[in-house]
């Protein structure tokens, strides 16, 4: 069997684990440590497409691999869809998970509607050609921190029919509901299916 390389274009350890517990036995997934890249790549697109875009770009244009990369955004809808594009530094630019965390919990603090949606955008540019890939999850933003698992916003995100956290929830079963998830799977059957 020849085995395919591809790159994720990402520098976050969760990501490439969860990546690479359901890439599939044809392809060899490798991250931008395991290439030797150990920039920063912009994200100063204002969409999560352009954002995914841009990354996958950079790793091409620099490395000659295909490559896929993702961009993620929490749409809160008491908060008209913030952090959305800006989860990454919603409280400020050198800030923490817990920072955004908690600058969420005050922003929401005594707010009865809590309905909140993870979205990812996936770009894939495989042998020249551009693809995407979306996925999304609906739940609830928690009135605070519950579990130790996942990054980001896992503790105060309750998917819907869970009453965990992803944090509390495990990779296995978060894998499979997630936004990233989702996408990953369909990411997954399109690069198992031969790039159809
Ligand atoms: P990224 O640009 O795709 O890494 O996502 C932007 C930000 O969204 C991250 O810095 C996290 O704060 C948040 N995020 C992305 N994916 C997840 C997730 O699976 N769980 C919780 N937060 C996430």
């Amino acid at each position: 069997m020849i085995m395919m390389e591809i790159v994720f274009a990402t520098h976050n350890q969760h990501k490439t684990q969860e990546a690479k517990a359901i890439v599939g036995p044809n392809w060899t997934l490798k991250d931008l440590h395991e290439i030797g890249c150990h920039t920063d790549i912009p994200e100063t697109a204002d969409t999560l497409m352009g954002n995914a875009l841009q990354k996958a770009q950079f790793v091409v244009g620099h490395y000659h691999m295909n490559c896929f990369a993702d961009d993620t955004g929490l749409e809160i809808e008491s908060l008209d869809g913030r952090p959305g594009v800006f989860s990454a530094r919603y409280a400020g630019e050198k800030c923490s998970f817990a920072d955004n965390v908690n600058k969420v919990l005050s922003e929401m603090k005594g707010m009865t509607n809590r309905k909140a949606c993870f979205k990812t955008v996936i770009a894939l540019i495989l042998d020249g050609e551009t693809y995407y890939f979306e996925g999304r999850v609906d739940g609830q933003i928690t009135t605070e921190p519950h579990g130790e698992g996942g990054f980001g916003y896992d503790p105060i995100f309750l998917p819907d029919g869970y009453d965990k956290t992803f944090a509390e929830l495990g990779m296995d079963v978060k894998n499979k509901i997630s936004h990233r998830g989702r996408a990953m799977q369909k990411l997954m059957a399109f690069l198992n299916n031969g790039g159809k």
